[in-house]
């Protein structure tokens, strides 16, 4: 019987299905396992599902033992996870690509209407029960439609986020390291340039490429200066991805207009300089956050186990 160790609490029921032919340790727990906790559980385990906040390194590899032989993240980002060091000792890594594509898009979009339409601070001024009433000029944003979105990493959440603002009458501009799907391209009227064109031409920018060394930090002081001192900025991809000092100090400058964001550099800290400001929009990183969404993970974090115990090919591995 091989043992299985699921790090956290899962939506929907997927554990049955490993319970029934393995030795299945739950951890029936919403709050991630403690580093402590989880390098002691580890030990003699033969899968792993871990979400993106368990750090999966040579430390936690070796404290798993050689019998390891797969660790299924959910999530479709896996910058918790060293790749090398999974190869290295023959460890199998898979991810959930495709089942949160539309719900992370939701997400993106969400943000896109609530930055632009200052919405973060209209929620507040009602709910703190400061006087409001309607007037001609209070609480203006700007519309969407003829307006420019700037995909950076127009993957499969990048273009289905393209997708919901030609929806909305924006036009889409694509950047990112590799060529997006010609017909999706064509499908959106988007066209394909340099992140400087992006961030240079766009009113509204979202990120979704993943974090990467090459990632950490694209989206730093130059970046921002080079945004329209109208523009958003919207981050629904991992938070190192922006230089989050330097975001607060473009706000604060006045050099891009305002921001959307649910993900942040050292989570769940938040930049305090971001906490105290009227123009950005703070969610806790919800982007897949729908039961259906997480419950579609879970279960193909479930299947990948499954299948690589079973001695089966991995449904969806990450290929270092
Ligand atoms: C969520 O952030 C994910 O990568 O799935």
């Amino acid at each position: 019987m091989a043992r299985v160790l699921v790090t956290a609490r899962l939506p929907g029921d997927p554990t049955e299905r490993l319970a029934a032919d393995h030795d299945l340790m739950y951890r029936d727990v919403d709050a991630p396992m403690p580093r402590d906790e989880l390098l002691v559980r580890v030990a003699g385990v033969d899968a792993v599902v871990a979400v993106l906040v368990d750090r999966v390194d040579a430390e936690l590899l070796d404290a798993a033992g050689s019998q390891l032989t797969i660790v299924a993240n959910v999530a479709v980002g896996y910058d918790n996870v060293d790749l090398a060091a999974c190869a290295e000792r023959g460890v199998v890594l898979t991810n959930t690509p495709g089942v949160l594509t539309d719900a992370t898009a939701d997400l993106a979009m969400a943000l896109v209407l609530m930055t632009t339409r200052g919405l973060g601070a209209a929620e507040r001024r009602v709910r703190t029960g400061e006087p409001w009433g309607w007037s001609l000029t209070g609480h203006l944003g700007t519309s969407l439609r003829g307006r420019t979105l700037g995909i950076v990493g127009p993957g499969a959440i990048g273009l289905a986020t393209a997708r919901r603002a030609k929806a909305f009458g924006m036009e889409i501009l694509l950047a990112g390291r590799s060529e997006p799907d010609p017909r999706a391209v064509e499908g959106l009227g988007a066209f394909v340039v340099g992140l400087l064109e992006v961030l240079r031409a766009s009113d509204v920018v979202s990120l979704h490429c993943p974090l990467t060394a090459e990632t950490r930090h694209l989206i730093a002081a130059d970046e921002l200066r080079a945004m329209k001192r109208t523009a958003h900025l919207v981050n629904t991809s991992r938070g190192p991805v922006v230089d989050e000092g330097a975001l607060v100090a473009a706000l604060e400058s006045g050099e891009i207009a305002g921001a959307g964001l649910d993900v942040y550099e050292e989570e769940p800290r938040v930049h305090p300089g971001l906490l105290q400001r009227e123009d950005v929009v703070l969610l806790p990183h919800v982007g897949s956050a729908t039961l259906e969404t997480r419950s579609a993970m879970a279960d193909l974090a479930v299947d990948n186990v499954l299948a690589v115990l079973a001695g089966r090919e991995p449904l969806t591995p990450v290929r270092a």
